[in-house]
């Protein structure tokens, strides 16, 4: 690991100097300490806020079909209840797709299928999204999604650990990807990118989900091995000159959360 370079600073930092110069300059106030970093809920009228601006737009612009609304129900039916994107992100993740004109998809993590019926929809008929998923029951639940979703001749499944299956595609020269969106176990996302870069040309766009997790992700001292998998990808993303990278901070009907999105030059 080389956290070093990159080790966030304490957002507490920005009060200490201050409170120093406050010895000198006396009338001078030093600022209340800013609110702890907490795990994403935040002030709950903070949250029904944003909970609130997303069902605004949301209503005006998007609609789930009975598909996509099951795919999120049978979520609860899966080791990871909840963990789906929300509305907006995944009509985000299609536009990408579309803008991108991506044809072939990647993803690490399926769970209920709800993204990657997103990407099915978005790549069209001559698309193909593979996915990738540890649980065979997630799996299980997935793929009765896409066939309500109309989408199955084009998703395809891998089972077992996702390096794994990305390495077997690695080793089977498959025809590369043009957009990987990560979204599995966080502490192997620096793996994963690894495997994205092995199976995309130039070009490709890869997606790496939840990489605030409530501000998680600046937190001084973290051993969380979800902060320290994103601390490791952002790293190993800014060492990479193939990669031009961005992060989007969202806030929304699922709290405080963000993704980085990639383009491999
Ligand atoms: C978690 C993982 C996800 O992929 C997600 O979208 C939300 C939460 C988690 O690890 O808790
Ligand atoms: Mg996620």
């Amino acid at each position: 690991m080389n956290n070093e370079q990159h080790t966030p600073h304490s957002p507490s930092a920005a009060t200490q100097a201050p409170n120093v110069g406050a010895e000198a300059s006396p009338g001078f106030r030093a600022p209340a300490e800013p609110p702890r970093l907490s795990a994403g809920t935040g002030n709950p009228a903070q949250h029904a806020a944003w909970r609130e601006v997303d069902g605004y737009f949301n209503d005006a612009f998007l609609s789930e079909d009975a598909a996509l609304v099951e795919a999120r129900r049978s979520g609860t039916n899966t080791t990871m209840p909840g963990a789906e994107i929300a509305r907006n992100q995944g009509a985000f993740l299609s536009m990408l797709t579309q803008i991108s004109g991506a044809r072939r998809v990647l993803e690490f993590g399926t769970l209920a299928g709800y993204s990657t019926i997103c990407f099915a929809r978005a790549v069209g008929e001559r698309g193909a999204v593979t996915t990738l998923e540890l649980s065979p029951e997630n799996a299980e639940v997935a793929r009765a999604n896409f066939v309500r979703a109309g989408v199955e001749a084009r998703v395809r499944v891998l089972l077992g650990p996702a390096a794994e299956s990305a390495q077997h595609l690695i080793d089977q020269a498959v025809e590369p990807f043009d957009l990987v969106f990560i979204d599995a176990d966080k502490p192997n996302n620096p793996k994963y990118l690894a495997a994205a870069l092995e199976l995309t040309r130039p070009g490709a766009v890869i997606v790496i989900d939840n990489v605030v997790r409530g501000g998680a992700v600046i937190e001084p001292g973290s051993v969380d091995p979800a902060v320290l998998g994103v601390r490791q990808v952002v790293s190993d993303i800014a060492d990479d000159d193939r990669l031009e990278a961005v992060a989007l901070q969202a806030v929304g009907e699922k709290g405080w959360d963000g993704l980085v999105v990639a383009r491999r030059r």
